[in-house]
Protein backbone atom coordinates (compact mmCIF):
# COMPACT_ATOMS: atom_id res chain seq x y z
CA UNK A 1 0.00 0.00 0.00
CA UNK A 2 1.58 3.12 -1.02
CA UNK A 3 0.98 6.17 0.75
CA UNK A 4 0.83 9.99 -0.29
CA UNK A 5 3.37 10.71 2.33
CA UNK A 6 5.72 8.54 0.87
CA UNK A 7 5.49 10.75 -2.53
CA UNK A 8 6.07 13.35 -0.46
CA UNK A 9 8.95 12.41 0.76
CA UNK A 10 10.34 11.74 -2.13
CA UNK A 11 9.89 15.23 -3.50
CA UNK A 12 11.39 15.98 -0.33
CA UNK A 13 14.42 13.81 -0.98
CA UNK A 14 15.59 15.16 -4.35
CA UNK A 15 17.31 18.47 -4.59
CA UNK A 16 15.56 18.74 -8.14
CA UNK A 17 12.23 17.85 -7.31
CA UNK A 18 12.50 20.28 -4.14
CA UNK A 19 13.37 22.95 -6.01
CA UNK A 20 10.25 22.61 -8.30
CA UNK A 21 7.65 22.53 -5.64
CA UNK A 22 9.13 25.28 -3.78
CA UNK A 23 6.13 27.85 -3.03
CA UNK A 24 8.38 30.81 -1.54
CA UNK A 25 11.81 32.39 -3.27
CA UNK A 26 14.70 33.98 -1.40
CA UNK A 27 16.97 36.18 -4.05
CA UNK A 28 19.02 39.17 -4.28
CA UNK A 29 15.95 41.49 -5.55
CA UNK A 30 14.29 40.34 -1.99
CA UNK A 31 17.41 42.40 -0.14
CA UNK A 32 17.10 46.26 1.26
CA UNK A 33 20.12 47.04 2.60
CA UNK A 34 20.96 49.54 5.53
CA UNK A 35 23.67 51.83 5.75
CA UNK A 36 24.13 54.53 8.50
CA UNK A 37 26.06 57.88 7.05
CA UNK A 38 28.23 60.15 9.06
CA UNK A 39 30.18 63.72 8.59
CA UNK A 40 33.14 63.57 7.25
CA UNK A 41 35.56 61.47 5.15
CA UNK A 42 37.32 58.35 4.76
CA UNK A 43 35.07 57.16 7.59
CA UNK A 44 34.23 53.33 8.16
CA UNK A 45 33.66 52.61 11.54
CA UNK A 46 32.89 49.13 12.82
CA UNK A 47 29.52 49.29 14.61
CA UNK A 48 30.48 47.35 17.30
CA UNK A 49 26.49 46.61 18.37
CA UNK A 50 26.27 45.37 14.73
CA UNK A 51 29.52 43.20 13.60
CA UNK A 52 30.30 44.11 9.58
CA UNK A 53 27.99 46.86 9.70
CA UNK A 54 29.89 50.73 9.90
CA UNK A 55 29.33 54.14 10.51
CA UNK A 56 30.25 55.58 6.40
CA UNK A 57 31.34 59.40 5.57
CA UNK A 58 29.77 60.26 2.40
CA UNK A 59 32.94 58.73 0.26
CA UNK A 60 32.81 55.41 1.94
CA UNK A 61 29.11 54.89 1.71
CA UNK A 62 29.06 55.81 -2.21
CA UNK A 63 32.06 52.66 -2.21
CA UNK A 64 30.16 50.82 -0.62
CA UNK A 65 26.92 51.89 -2.96
CA UNK A 66 29.22 50.49 -5.84
CA UNK A 67 29.78 47.00 -4.07
CA UNK A 68 26.03 46.79 -3.29
CA UNK A 69 24.75 47.01 -6.84
CA UNK A 70 27.28 45.08 -8.48
CA UNK A 71 26.14 42.17 -6.19
CA UNK A 72 22.58 43.21 -7.47
CA UNK A 73 21.15 44.41 -4.62
CA UNK A 74 18.47 46.67 -5.58
CA UNK A 75 18.34 49.16 -2.92
CA UNK A 76 19.78 50.78 0.44
CA UNK A 77 18.15 52.15 3.12
CA UNK A 78 20.40 55.32 5.21
CA UNK A 79 20.38 56.86 8.38
CA UNK A 80 21.98 59.65 9.65
CA UNK A 81 24.45 60.07 12.10
CA UNK A 82 24.87 64.21 12.24
CA UNK A 83 27.45 65.98 13.50
CA UNK A 84 25.39 67.88 16.40
CA UNK A 85 22.02 66.97 17.88
CA UNK A 86 19.13 69.42 19.39
CA UNK A 87 15.89 69.26 20.96
CA UNK A 88 14.18 70.11 17.65
CA UNK A 89 16.66 67.98 15.59
CA UNK A 90 17.61 70.45 13.54
CA UNK A 91 20.37 68.40 11.73
CA UNK A 92 17.90 66.46 10.06
CA UNK A 93 16.03 68.95 7.84
CA UNK A 94 20.02 70.64 6.79
CA UNK A 95 20.22 70.05 2.80
CA UNK A 96 23.93 70.08 3.84
CA UNK A 97 23.39 67.50 6.69
CA UNK A 98 24.85 63.54 6.78
CA UNK A 99 21.97 61.94 5.06
CA UNK A 100 21.58 65.07 1.62
CA UNK A 101 25.09 64.41 1.37
CA UNK A 102 25.05 60.64 1.51
CA UNK A 103 22.63 60.34 -0.90
CA UNK A 104 24.42 62.51 -3.57
CA UNK A 105 27.23 60.60 -3.67
CA UNK A 106 25.27 57.45 -4.06
CA UNK A 107 24.01 58.71 -6.43
CA UNK A 108 26.60 59.85 -8.21
CA UNK A 109 28.27 55.98 -8.00
CA UNK A 110 25.54 53.72 -8.35
CA UNK A 111 22.51 55.84 -10.19
CA UNK A 112 20.70 52.73 -10.41
CA UNK A 113 20.58 51.54 -6.69
CA UNK A 114 17.29 52.93 -4.96
CA UNK A 115 17.81 54.95 -2.36
CA UNK A 116 15.32 55.04 0.61
CA UNK A 117 15.89 57.33 3.75
CA UNK A 118 14.67 57.05 7.07
CA UNK A 119 12.22 60.00 8.06
CA UNK A 120 12.48 60.27 11.87
CA UNK A 121 14.06 62.88 14.51
CA UNK A 122 15.77 60.26 17.22
CA UNK A 123 19.00 60.19 14.76
CA UNK A 124 19.11 64.15 15.19
CA UNK A 125 17.41 64.81 18.67
CA UNK A 126 19.45 65.71 21.82
CA UNK A 127 16.99 63.56 23.81
CA UNK A 128 16.88 60.76 21.47
CA UNK A 129 12.80 60.80 21.21
CA UNK A 130 11.56 60.51 17.68
CA UNK A 131 9.77 63.68 18.17
CA UNK A 132 9.94 67.17 19.89
CA UNK A 133 9.05 67.28 23.41
CA UNK A 134 6.52 69.44 24.97
CA UNK A 135 6.26 71.01 28.11
CA UNK A 136 4.62 68.48 29.50
CA UNK A 137 7.97 65.91 28.97
CA UNK A 138 5.53 64.43 26.09
CA UNK A 139 6.09 64.02 22.55
CA UNK A 140 4.30 66.83 20.00
CA UNK A 141 2.75 65.05 17.42
CA UNK A 142 1.22 67.55 15.12
CA UNK A 143 5.06 70.00 15.50
CA UNK A 144 6.96 66.41 14.55
CA UNK A 145 5.15 65.50 11.72
CA UNK A 146 5.58 69.75 10.24
CA UNK A 147 9.47 68.68 10.68
CA UNK A 148 8.86 65.32 9.18
CA UNK A 149 7.31 66.93 6.13
CA UNK A 150 10.47 69.50 6.18
CA UNK A 151 12.74 66.53 6.43
CA UNK A 152 11.57 64.31 3.94
CA UNK A 153 11.36 67.35 1.19
CA UNK A 154 15.73 67.83 1.87
CA UNK A 155 15.50 64.08 1.30
CA UNK A 156 13.53 64.23 -1.96
CA UNK A 157 15.33 67.59 -3.03
CA UNK A 158 18.98 65.73 -2.69
CA UNK A 159 17.39 62.96 -4.97
CA UNK A 160 16.03 60.16 -2.68
CA UNK A 161 13.82 57.73 -4.47
CA UNK A 162 11.70 56.62 -1.58
CA UNK A 163 10.88 58.22 1.64
CA UNK A 164 10.41 56.08 4.78
CA UNK A 165 9.02 57.41 7.64
CA UNK A 166 9.39 55.57 10.81
CA UNK A 167 8.68 57.71 13.64
CA UNK A 168 4.95 56.47 14.60
CA UNK A 169 3.71 59.86 14.96
CA UNK A 170 -0.22 59.71 13.97
CA UNK A 171 -1.11 61.80 10.67
CA UNK A 172 2.83 61.91 9.25
CA UNK A 173 2.22 59.63 5.85
CA UNK A 174 -0.72 62.51 5.09
CA UNK A 175 1.54 65.81 6.06
CA UNK A 176 4.89 63.80 4.11
CA UNK A 177 2.41 63.17 1.02
CA UNK A 178 1.17 66.90 1.21
CA UNK A 179 5.02 68.49 1.66
CA UNK A 180 6.13 66.12 -1.01
CA UNK A 181 3.31 67.07 -3.21
CA UNK A 182 3.55 70.78 -3.15
CA UNK A 183 7.40 70.73 -3.50
CA UNK A 184 7.00 68.94 -6.88
CA UNK A 185 7.41 65.90 -5.62
CA UNK A 186 4.61 63.98 -6.17
CA UNK A 187 5.88 61.00 -7.87
CA UNK A 188 8.13 59.67 -4.96
CA UNK A 189 6.76 57.19 -2.95
CA UNK A 190 6.35 56.54 0.95
CA UNK A 191 6.96 53.73 2.19
CA UNK A 192 5.53 53.63 5.63
CA UNK A 193 6.78 51.92 8.78
CA UNK A 194 3.32 51.28 9.27
CA UNK A 195 3.54 48.62 12.04
CA UNK A 196 6.14 49.28 14.20
CA UNK A 197 6.21 47.57 17.73
CA UNK A 198 7.57 48.84 20.73
CA UNK A 199 10.63 46.24 20.73
CA UNK A 200 13.73 44.99 22.85
CA UNK A 201 15.02 43.61 19.52
CA UNK A 202 16.16 47.61 18.33
CA UNK A 203 18.64 47.72 21.27
CA UNK A 204 22.05 47.44 18.63
CA UNK A 205 20.63 49.49 16.46
CA UNK A 206 20.21 52.35 19.44
CA UNK A 207 23.86 51.78 19.90
CA UNK A 208 24.65 52.48 16.43
CA UNK A 209 22.73 55.45 15.73
CA UNK A 210 23.58 56.64 19.15
CA UNK A 211 19.57 57.28 19.84
CA UNK A 212 18.21 55.48 22.90
CA UNK A 213 15.36 58.00 24.64
CA UNK A 214 17.41 59.78 27.27
CA UNK A 215 14.09 59.98 29.51
CA UNK A 216 11.29 57.88 29.11
CA UNK A 217 10.85 55.20 26.67
CA UNK A 218 8.73 55.11 23.21
CA UNK A 219 5.81 52.94 24.55
CA UNK A 220 4.02 56.14 23.13
CA UNK A 221 3.87 55.81 20.02
CA UNK A 222 5.12 51.83 19.34
CA UNK A 223 3.01 49.41 19.44
CA UNK A 224 1.98 47.11 22.26
CA UNK A 225 3.82 43.24 21.38
CA UNK A 226 1.33 41.69 22.34
CA UNK A 227 -1.85 42.87 20.24
CA UNK A 228 -2.12 42.44 16.61
CA UNK A 229 -5.79 44.14 15.81
CA UNK A 230 -4.22 47.52 16.33
CA UNK A 231 -1.65 46.22 13.44
CA UNK A 232 -4.63 46.16 11.18
CA UNK A 233 -6.01 49.70 12.51
CA UNK A 234 -2.25 51.19 11.77
CA UNK A 235 -1.77 49.41 8.43
CA UNK A 236 -5.12 51.12 7.04
CA UNK A 237 -4.96 54.30 8.10
CA UNK A 238 -1.42 55.01 6.67
CA UNK A 239 -2.77 53.46 2.97
CA UNK A 240 -5.80 55.83 3.04
CA UNK A 241 -3.24 58.75 4.50
CA UNK A 242 -1.17 57.71 0.99
CA UNK A 243 1.54 55.14 2.29
CA UNK A 244 2.83 53.56 -1.13
CA UNK A 245 4.42 50.47 0.67
CA UNK A 246 3.52 49.14 4.24
CA UNK A 247 6.03 47.98 6.70
CA UNK A 248 6.56 45.42 9.79
CA UNK A 249 8.97 45.43 11.90
CA UNK A 250 10.39 43.98 13.80
CA UNK A 251 9.99 40.94 11.35
CA UNK A 252 11.26 37.36 12.83
CA UNK A 253 8.99 37.92 16.32
CA UNK A 254 5.43 39.12 13.97
CA UNK A 255 5.36 36.81 11.42
CA UNK A 256 1.81 36.22 12.35
CA UNK A 257 1.76 40.23 12.33
CA UNK A 258 3.41 39.97 8.33
CA UNK A 259 0.89 37.20 7.36
CA UNK A 260 -2.46 39.71 8.81
CA UNK A 261 -1.53 42.79 7.20
CA UNK A 262 -0.62 40.71 3.89
CA UNK A 263 -3.92 39.34 3.76
CA UNK A 264 -5.61 42.92 4.73
CA UNK A 265 -4.23 44.85 2.60
CA UNK A 266 -2.86 44.92 -1.46
CA UNK A 267 -0.55 46.79 -0.99
CA UNK A 268 4.09 45.94 -1.19
CA UNK A 269 4.62 44.86 2.04
CA UNK A 270 8.10 45.12 3.71
CA UNK A 271 9.52 43.29 6.87
CA UNK A 272 12.50 44.69 8.88
CA UNK A 273 15.17 42.14 10.27
CA UNK A 274 15.90 44.47 12.89
CA UNK A 275 19.47 44.94 14.29
CA UNK A 276 18.38 42.38 17.70
CA UNK A 277 17.61 39.81 15.12
CA UNK A 278 21.10 39.94 13.49
CA UNK A 279 23.21 40.69 16.43
CA UNK A 280 21.47 37.27 17.80
CA UNK A 281 22.49 35.36 15.33
CA UNK A 282 26.21 36.28 14.91
CA UNK A 283 26.24 36.18 18.88
CA UNK A 284 25.20 32.45 18.49
CA UNK A 285 26.84 31.46 15.17
CA UNK A 286 30.47 32.96 16.88
CA UNK A 287 29.83 30.64 20.34
CA UNK A 288 29.26 28.22 17.21
CA UNK A 289 25.79 27.37 18.86
CA UNK A 290 24.68 27.67 15.13
CA UNK A 291 25.07 27.25 11.83
CA UNK A 292 24.87 30.53 10.84
CA UNK A 293 24.50 30.41 6.82
CA UNK A 294 21.79 27.85 7.15
CA UNK A 295 20.05 29.94 9.75
CA UNK A 296 19.95 33.21 8.10
CA UNK A 297 18.71 31.82 4.87
CA UNK A 298 15.95 30.17 7.12
CA UNK A 299 15.41 33.36 8.86
CA UNK A 300 14.75 35.23 5.81
CA UNK A 301 12.69 33.18 3.17
CA UNK A 302 10.23 32.26 6.35
CA UNK A 303 10.14 36.18 6.54
CA UNK A 304 8.97 35.82 3.10
CA UNK A 305 6.37 32.63 3.21
CA UNK A 306 4.70 34.65 5.68
CA UNK A 307 4.01 37.41 3.06
CA UNK A 308 6.99 39.87 3.15
CA UNK A 309 7.76 40.95 -0.82
CA UNK A 310 10.81 42.09 0.21
CA UNK A 311 13.15 42.65 3.51
CA UNK A 312 15.39 45.42 5.20
CA UNK A 313 18.52 43.26 6.74
CA UNK A 314 21.63 43.72 8.10
CA UNK A 315 22.07 40.44 5.90
CA UNK A 316 21.49 41.79 2.48
CA UNK A 317 25.24 41.46 1.23
CA UNK A 318 25.95 38.30 3.21
CA UNK A 319 22.61 36.50 1.68
CA UNK A 320 23.21 37.80 -1.67
CA UNK A 321 27.03 36.54 -1.74
CA UNK A 322 25.85 33.19 -0.33
CA UNK A 323 23.05 33.10 -3.06
CA UNK A 324 25.55 33.03 -5.67
CA UNK A 325 25.02 36.88 -6.45
C1 LIG B 1 14.12 55.14 14.18
C2 LIG B 1 14.38 53.72 13.87
C3 LIG B 1 14.71 52.66 14.73
C4 LIG B 1 14.95 51.56 13.94
C5 LIG B 1 14.72 51.94 12.63
N1 LIG B 1 14.35 53.27 12.60
C6 LIG B 1 14.92 52.65 16.20
C7 LIG B 1 13.82 52.79 17.13
O1 LIG B 1 12.64 52.96 16.79
O2 LIG B 1 14.15 52.76 18.31
C8 LIG B 1 15.38 50.20 14.43
C9 LIG B 1 16.05 49.35 13.43
C10 LIG B 1 16.78 48.18 13.98
O3 LIG B 1 16.72 47.85 15.18
O4 LIG B 1 17.48 47.56 13.18
N2 LIG B 1 12.93 55.44 14.76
Amino acid sequence: MAFPQQRLRRLRRSENLRRMVRQTRLSVDDLVYPMFVCAGSGVAKEISSLPGCYHLSADNAAKRARELSSLSIPAVILFGLPATKDARGASGCDPAGVVPQAIKAIKDAAPELVVITDVCLCEYTDHGHCGIIDSNQQVDNDATCELLGKMAVVHAQAGADMLAPSDMMDGRVAVIRKALDTDRFSHLPIMSYAVKYYSAFYGPFREAANSAPQFGNRRGYQMDPPNSREALLEAKADIEEGADILMVKPALPYLDIISQVRAATDVPLAAYNVSGEYAMLLAAEEKKLIDGKAAMLEMLICIKRAGADFILTYFAERAARDLGA
